[in-house]
């Protein structure tokens, strides 16, 4: 089990939603909570509600997708609470439903820096400052079931999700030699606000051009989202499934036991694959030879 009393865990986006629920889950065994999140507003409810339960917490306003503003998070951390041991890099962001040539770039850089370089530079940022103390740590990636196979009408999500599950894994090997555990969280459907994330978009990522209403597709395509999210597994049992795989050093922690099925379906079809590239004549002459170049 691992014990939390005295440690310090950073939670990016964690002032609503997952992020919240899994600093709840922390507080409640003894971590020392810094929340970073864009939204100021909801950022001091949301410590002023884990202050309330006792927990000790740092709030700091950030935006995870401008490598300038990590330095700072990072040295507010440590002149607060001394040495960091956890990063949760959750905060994230889903655009519009749309097809591939109607998503617009500003919608696609906006998914990408969040998502995915909001990931990144956590793990540049913060990583050496865990590797400097020498005592081991965990990071949670917060991905999504839709980093574990392609979602029709929202590419830059199912992207970006993708390439959190595979840093992460390249991650795992590379850290696991010092003592640091990286996991990988997939839920599925969530209560929370992710499909109202344009509330938090920044000026940069918004179009110039006059904004169209959304078509009729895009309302129902909206709707159905509010609908899944809202039929959505409780937020709370998140925070504690996370403490329950952190424990076990599990790499995908998964929430949602429901979507194995259709996880398998995709590794059945790349199997089926390998199958058919075994058989081809161009092949035989590299099907003994051991695999290189892929192990940490
Ligand atoms: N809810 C779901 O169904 C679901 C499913 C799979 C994965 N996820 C993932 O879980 C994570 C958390 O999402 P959630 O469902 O709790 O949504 P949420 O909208 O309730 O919370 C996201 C938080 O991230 C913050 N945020 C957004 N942009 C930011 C930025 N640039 N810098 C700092 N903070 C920023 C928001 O202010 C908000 O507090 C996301 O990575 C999301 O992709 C959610």
């Amino acid at each position: 089990m691992i014990d939390f009393q005295g440690k310090t865990a950073i939670i990016t986006g964690g002032a609503e939603g997952i992020g919240l629920s899994i600093a709840q889950a922390m507080a409640k065994r003894g971590a020392r909570i810094v929340l970073a999140d864009i939204d100021g507003d909801q950022l001091q409810i949301a410590a002023a509600s884990l202050s309330n339960n006792a927990a000790q917490v740092l709030a700091v306003t950030m935006d995870v997708a401008d490598p300038q503003q990590w330095p700072s998070l990072v040295e507010k951390t440590e002149a607060h609470f001394g040495d960091i041991h956890i990063l949760v890099n959750n905060a994230g962001v889903v655009g519009r439903n749309g097809s591939i040539e109607s998503t617009e770039h500003n919608d696609w850089r906006w998914v990408t820096d969040v998502n995915m370089m909001g990931v990144l530079y956590g793990m540049q940022y913060v990583v050496p400052r865990i590797k400097k103390h020498n005592k081991g740590g965990h990071i949670i990636n917060v991905a999504s079931m839709a980093g574990m196979m392609g979602v029709p009408f929202a590419g830059a999500y199912t992207a970006t999700k993708n390439a959190v599950v595979s840093l992460s894994e390249s991650w795992y090997q590379e850290l696991k030699r010092h003592e640091i555990f990286v996991s990988i969280l997939c839920p599925a459907f969530v209560q929370t606000r992710i499909h109202l994330a344009h509330r938090n978009k920044q000026e940069r990522y918004k179009s110039a051009k006059p904004s169209t209403p959304p078509s009729e597709k895009q309302l129902a395509a909206a709707a159905h989202m509010q609908q899944v999210i809202d039929n959505g597994l409780a937020v709370e049992i998140v925070g504690e499934r996370v403490i329950e795989a952190m424990n076990e050093h599990e790499l995908y922690i998964f929430t949602h036991p429901n979507y194995r099925q259709l996880v398998q379906h995709r590794y059945r079809a790349i199997d089926a694959a390998f199958e058919r590239a075994e058989k081809s004549p161009l092949l035989a002459h590299i099907l003994d030879e051991e695999p290189a170049g892929f192990t940490g």
